[in-house]
């Protein structure tokens, strides 16, 4: 069968560009600047045959796709570069100014001061709120907050994405485990009876949650004379009412070992399902949720704790850029006691600016100390 190649190379650049516009969050997404993309890019490439001889029409697909792989990449590549640069309508915003609008808007009327997390991650996550609420522009974006408020509250759960689950990095909970246990003689010895712990970026509650379970553990043969308490903050006050209920799916749950999940979990059938592992809800016990208080603390702007023992912030600095996550980090040194520990994330380290307030006490595990 012969088959005509302009008809197959234009739904390839279709294919492509719809794809490349759905991650897109630096240009005039809308579909007039679609269409001149997709027009740009065809006028661009012109194949060596007008057709094409195949069984099939998928085989046509691969043969024309084989031959003008290149030529298709770079067409559309150039397109896409000439048009964010030249719409062909009249600007409706200019993106850069109006980003930094909706950031004070933000700041304004929410409190939150987004303008030092990193620009990228930032832009991406309003891109999906701005295109899952078929708009195009930051402009469009902000009369939306004005109309509606509730938006704020979906923009807010897709910025401070709140993925975690209990003792993430397994092998980290080995060192802190240990490390609790030690901390834990040194109050014996010291005869102090407390051990405050900061949970700072608590998400849903999984972190503070292990860490009361690994300080219950470390524990057990002192309960009576050091009590432990867990302060678990977060900015995403809807995370914290999930945190508060202290109820997880299975998945959630993997890193938990059977000895721990019958301890401090109780197992709750979801209404309505069959009695598998994957239909069930794990519920924390109350010897462990009153070990643990939850409070709204943005780390930009809020007043943190004294005295902490051991400072948990892991998988936060991601957002933050370098200077914040500087004033961030000297914060922290205040917050610590002498002697405390602070504790990043595995993609997180020490900045060398404050590298020398701390001691390393074990940069594998990001585990740090206030002399
Ligand atoms: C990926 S979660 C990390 C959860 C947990 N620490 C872990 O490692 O599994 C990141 C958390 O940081 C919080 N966050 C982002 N910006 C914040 C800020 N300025 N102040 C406090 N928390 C913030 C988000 O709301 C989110 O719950």
């Amino acid at each position: 069968m012969l088959f005509k190649t302009p008809p197959i190379i234009e739904s390839i650049i279709r294919e492509s560009v719809n794809h490349n516009f759905a991650y897109r969050y630096d240009m005039c997404v809308c579909p007039v600047c679609k269409n001149d993309v997709v027009r740009r890019a065809l006028s661009a490439v012109h194949p060596a045959r007008s057709e094409i001889e195949a069984v099939s029409g998928d085989e046509a697909l691969r043969q024309v796709r084989a031959e003008n792989n290149l030529a298709i990449n770079n067409a559309i590549l150039h397109a896409i570069e000439y048009v964010s640069e030249h719409p062909p309508h009249p600007q409706a915003e200019d993106r850069r100014k109006t980003f930094k609008l909706l950031l004070q808007k933000i700041l304004q009327e929410r409190g939150l001061d987004f303008r030092n997390y990193h620009i990228d991650l930032l832009k991406r996550r309003f891109a999906i709120r701005i295109k899952a609420n078929d708009l195009y522009s930051y402009t469009e974006y902000m009369k939306l907050l004005d109309r509606s408020p509730r938006e704020y509250e979906k923009l807010f759960e897709t910025l401070c994405i709140n993925v975690s689950e209990f003792f993430r990095d397994p092998p980290l909970w080995v060192t802190l485990q240990y490390l609790l246990e030690k901390m834990i003689a040194e109050k014996r010895a010291a005869a102090e009876r407390t051990l405050a712990i900061w949970s700072a970026g608590c998400a849903n509650g999984e972190e503070p949650y292990s860490l009361a379970i690994a300080a219950a553990e470390a524990l057990r043969p002192h309960a009576a004379l050091i009590h432990a308490h867990i302060i678990a903050t977060d900015v995403d006050k809807g995370a914290l009412a999930a945190a508060q209920k202290a109820q997880y799916s299975p998945d959630s749950i993997k890193n938990v070992n059977d000895r721990l999940l019958a301890k401090y979990f109780i197992a709750v059938e979801k209404p309505g399902n069959g009695e598998t592992a994957r239909n069930k809800i794990y519920r924390v016990k109350e010897t462990i949720t009153d070990m643990v208080a939850f409070s709204a603390l943005d780390l930009i702007t809020g007043d943190f704790p004294k005295g902490i023992d051991l400072l948990v912030c892991r998988n936060v600095f991601i957002y933050f850029k370098r200077e914040l996550q500087e004033q961030i980090l000297r914060k922290f040194f205040e917050a610590i006691r002498p002697g405390g520990y602070l504790c990043l994330g595995q993609s997180e380290s020490m900045l060398t600016e404050v590298r020398k307030l701390f001691e390393d006490t074990d940069s594998n595990a990001r585990i740090y100390r206030r002399p």
